[in-house]
C-alpha cells in the first residue's frame, strides 16, 4: 500500500507515474515538525533496523550511521565523507524483524538524511524547500516494496543488447586514428569489445553536437565501417552550450529564449569545458524538444548511443563568483593576514566551482513562473536525460538507444542508465561501486556500472583485473579513465591475456545476464539486490555488505582487497560455486550453506548459483552481435528436475513482450548420473 501526503505546492518533477489522492491524516511512523519553510520528519530507529536506499551515495549498502544530502554534485574527489554524489534518489526503506516500510520524498531541492548521525537511535529527514509529495510504502516484503515503488515511478529504461558488451573509454581519444588504434588492438588480441566512447576531445572546441572536421573527416563513414566490425561509437554530450554567436545551438536556443536566466532577465553564464556557457532550461518542454533535436546530426551519422555529462549542472566558475572571491581578497589586502583569514581567503577561491551562490543566481520557467534553480536543482540532469531520450524516440521510435547520464533523479530511470561518476583507482572505490549497485536498483536504475579501473589516479594491474571481475556482472561494463592518468586499456598491461579472459566470461554469460536484466526490468524487479531481499529471516545474510544477489538465481562476491588470494563468503543456502578463469576454464564446486574461505588467485573470480537454478553459458565471442546464443552449456547443482526460462529478443525492440521472448530449458536429474561433479548436472543444449 502506498499513501501520499502533500506539503506546499511542489513543481511537477515527472518522477511519479501513478496518480494517487493525497491523504489528510498524520504521516505514519514519523513525527512531523516545521522550521520556517522546512519540513522535518523524525523517527526513532529500532536497535536492529537496517536502512536501504538513497541510490547513488557513498558508504555501505545499509545507510545507517551517516548524514547524506540529496544535492546533485560534481564531486571528482569523492571519499567516504562526501555527503552528496551526482544523483539524488530520495527513497529510504526501513527494515527490521518488527517493521518494514519505505519513505519516498518527491522533492527536487536539498533534502538532508541524518540517519543515526546526530543521535544513533534517531533518523531525521529534512526537506529544505518544504514543498514536496511524500509517499509512505508498506508491503509484505522488501521485494514487494521495491516492486510497488517501481510501479509508482515507472518501468526501468531498456538499453539495446549491444550495450551489455564491453565498452572502452578514455578521456583524450581525439581522432579516428586513435579510436581505430584502440579497436584494432582489441580485435587483434581477441579482447571482446562492442563500443568505444568518445569523450569531449572529439568536439570542435568542446562544442556539443560538433566534431573536429580534420580528426573525423567522415564520421558517418567511420561509424558505418566500425559497425561492420560490430563496434559502435558512444559520444559524450555536456549540458552547457558555449556562448558563441554563429554556433547554431547557441543561436537557435538564444533566439527562442531557452536558456536559464538571472533575475534581471539576462542569460546565466558560467564556465565549463568550452569556456563560458549558457544552460538549457531542461525543465521546459520546448527546451527539451529543441535540445533533443540537436542529437539528430550525430544520429544521422549512425550513432546509436550517448553519455550525457556535466549535468548537475557542473559550474566551474561564474564571473560573479570570481568577482566575489576577489572582493574578499581586496578586503584583506594590505592588512596583516592571520591564519583564519588566510584559510577563509583560500576557501573563497576553492569554493568558486559549483557554488550555492551560483545555483541561486539563475531561474527556470515552469508553468509561466520563474523558479530559482536551487529549489529544483536535482531535476536538471533528469531533464537533460529526458530531452535526449525523447529526441531519440522522435528520430527512430522502432529501436532502443544507449543512454547513460552522470546526474540523475528518480524518474530519469525510465529514460536512461547512469554511471557512478568520477571514481578513483582505489580499492575502496571498488567496494563502494559494489555497495552502490543494489541501492541504485532499488531506486530504479538497473542499467548502471562504475568506471572500471577507476577514472582518476593511476590504476595497478591487479586493481584493473579485480574491477573487471566486478564489471563482468554489471549491466554497464565500461573501462574509463581520465586524461593524464596511466593508460588503462587492457592491452597496455603485461597480463592482458588474463584480463581478456575475464572479459570473455562476460560474453559467455551475456545471454544469461541479458535475460536476467530484461526479466528484472520487465517485471519491475531488481537485477542486483542486497541479500536481505532474498533471506530476510537470516540475521547473518541481512547484514552482508560485500556480496550481492544477481537475478533470480545467482550471488556475486568479488575480491575487493589488494594482494588477497581469496576471501570469506557467507552462503545463505546451498549453492554451486563456478570459479571462473575464462569462459572455457572454470571449477564447479558445490558448497553448503555457511561460511567458506574461497581461494581466488588474481585470475579467478566466483559466481554462486542457487541449488536447482540452471546457469547458461554460451561459447562467448568478441562482440555481442556475433555470439551464438542458441548453443549453451547448462550447469546446475540439483536434486530434482528443474527449468529455466531464457529471455531473448532482437535486442532493440523498444516495447518487448516478456512472454514471447521466453524459451524454456528443462533439466532432468538423469543427467546427474553422467556428471563428473557429484550433484551437478552439466548439459549441452541447443535452443
Ligand atoms: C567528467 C566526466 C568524465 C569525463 C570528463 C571529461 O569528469 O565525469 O567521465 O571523462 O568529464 O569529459
Amino acid at each position: 500500500m502506498i499513501r501520499k501526503y502533500t506539503f506546499g505546492s511542489q513543481v511537477p518533477t515527472d518522477a511519479v507515474v501513478q496518480s494517487l489522492p493525497a491523504e489528510s491524516g498524520a504521516v505514519p511512523y514519523f513525527t512531523l515538525s516545521r522550521e520556517e519553510n522546512r519540513v522535518i520528519l523524525t523517527l526513532s530507529l529500532l536497535p536492529d533496523e537496517i536502512l536501504f536506499g538513497l541510490g547513488e551515495s557513498v558508504r555501505g549498502i545499509n545507510k545507517r550511521g551517516f548524514r547524506y544530502r540529496s544535492w546533485n554534485s560534481d564531486v571528482f574527489n569523492h571519499t567516504e565523507s562526501t555527503e552528496s554524489l551526482y544523483g539524488s534518489h530520495n527513497l529510504l526503506v526501513f527494515f527490521s524483524p518488527s517493521r518494514l516500510f519505505g519513505v519516498y520524498l518527491d522533492d527536487p531541492g536539498l533534502v538532508t538524511w541524518d540517519l543515526g548521525y546526530t543521535r544513533s537511535d534517531t533518523a531525521v529527514i529534512t526537506s529544505e524547500n518544504g514543498d514536496l509529495d511524500l509517499y509512505v510504502l508498506e508491503e509484505s516484503s522488501l521485494t514487494e516494496l521495491a516492486r510497488a515503488f517501481r510501479r509508482l515511478t515507472g518501468r526501468s529504461y531498456l538499453p539495446p543488447r549491444w550495450a551489455f558488451g564491453y565498452i572502452q573509454s578514455r578521456w583524450g581519444y581525439a581522432s579516428e586514428q586513435e579510436i581505430r588504434a584502440v579497436t584494432s588492438e582489441h580485435r587483434k588480441r581477441h579482447i571482446p569489445l562492442d563500443a568505444v566512447c568518445m569523450d569531449i576531445d572529439y568536439m570542435t572546441d568542446f562544442r556539443n553536437f560538433t566534431w573536429k572536421p580534420d580528426a573525423f573527416p567522415d564520421l558517418k563513414g567511420f561509424s558505418e565501417s566500425l559497425k561492420k566490425d560490430h563496434l559502435r561509437l558512444v559520444p559524450i554530450i555536456d549540458a552547457g552550450i558555449p556562448v558563441a554567436p554563429g554556433y547554431a545551438p547557441y543561436d537557435t536556443g538564444k533566439a527562442a529564449g531557452l536558456f536559464c536566466r538571472k533575475e534581471d532577465g539576462s542569460d546565466f553564464v558560467a564556465a565549463v569545458w568550452p569556456g563560458r556557457c549558457v544552460f538549457p532550461d531542461f525543465l521546459r518542454e520546448d527546451a527539451r524538444i529543441w535540445f533533443g533535436n540537436l542529437y539528430r546530426a550525430l544520429l544521422e551519422a549512425g550513432i546509436e548511443g550517448f553519455w550525457n555529462d556535466m549535468n548537475e549542472p557542473a559550474l566551474f566558475y561564474s564571473d560573479e563568483g570570481i568577482a566575489d572571491a576577489f572582493a574578499r581578497a581586496e578586503e584583506l589586502r594590505g592588512g596583516r593576514v592571520e591564519y583564519e583569514a588566510m584559510w577563509g581567503l583560500k576557501d573563497a577561491f576553492n569554493g568558486i566551482a559549483n557554488s550555492m551562490d551560483d545555483y541561486r543566481r539563475f531561474y527556470h520557467r515552469i508553468g509561466g513562473a520563474a523558479v530559482r534553480h536551487d529549489r529544483v536543482h536535482n531535476l536538471y540532469g533528469a531533464g537533460m536525460t529526458r530531452a535526449a531520450a525523447e529526441g531519440f524516440r522522435r528520430f527512430d521510435p522502432s529501436r532502443r538507444f544507449l543512454l547513460f547520464s552522470r546526474s540523475s533523479f528518480i524518474g530519469a530511470h525510465r529514460n536512461g542508465g547512469i554511471w557512478q561518476g568520477d571514481n578513483f583507482s582505489w580499492w575502496s572505490h571498488l567496494k563502494m561501486a559494489l555497495q552502490m549497485l543494489p541501492n541504485l536498483n532499488l531506486c530504479g536504475f538497473l542499467y548502471s556500472g562504475c568506471d572500471l579501473g577507476g577514472f582518476g589516479c593511476n590504476v595497478t594491474e591487479d586493481l584493473l583485473e579485480r574491477f573487471l571481475q566486478l564489471g563482468v556482472f554489471t549491466p554497464l561494463m565500461r573501462n574509463h579513465s581520465a586524461l593524464h592518468t596511466r593508460e588503462q586499456e587492457i592491452y597496455r598491461f603485461s597480463s592482458w591475456e588474463m584480463m581478456r579472459d575475464t572479459v570473455g566470461v562476460r560474453y559467455a554469460l551475456l545471454p544469461y545476464l541479458y535475460s536476467e536484466f530484461m526479466k528484472a526490468a520487465l517485471t519491475d524487479g531488481m537485477y542486483f539486490r542486497p541479500l536481505a531481499f532474498d533471506y530476510p529471516e537470516d540475521s547473518r545474510a541481512v547484514r552482508v555488505e560485500d556480496q550481492l544477489m544477481l537475478g533470480e538465481g545467482c550471488m556475486i562476491a568479488p575480491v575487493l582487497e589488494q594482494n588477497a588470494e581469496g576471501r570469506y563468503v557467507y552462503l545463505p543456502e546451498d549453492m554451486l560455486m563456478v570459479r571462473f578463469r575464462s569462459a572455457a576454464d572454470y571449477d564447479l564446486v558445490p558448497l553448503d550453506k555457511g561460511d567458506h574461505r574461497i581461494s581466488l588467485g588474481l585470475n579467478e573470480f566466483p559466481l554462486f548459483v542457487r541449488k536447482n537454478h540452471p546457469l547458461l553459458l554460451c561459447a562467448g565471442g568478441e562482440s555481442s552481435e556475433t555470439m551464438d546464443d542458441r548453443h549453451f552449456t547448462v550447469l546446475c547443482r540439483m536434486d530434482r528436475d528443474v527449468g529455466y526460462s531464457l529471455y531473448r529478443d532482437d535486442g532493440e525492440n523498444p516495447d518487448p513482450d516478456l512472454a514471447r521472448g521466453l524459451t524454456d530449458v528443462a533439466l532432468d536429474t538423469a543427467l546427474l548420473r553422467a556428471s563428473p561433479v557429484p550433484g551437478v548436472a552439466i548439459s549441452d543444449i541447443l535452443l
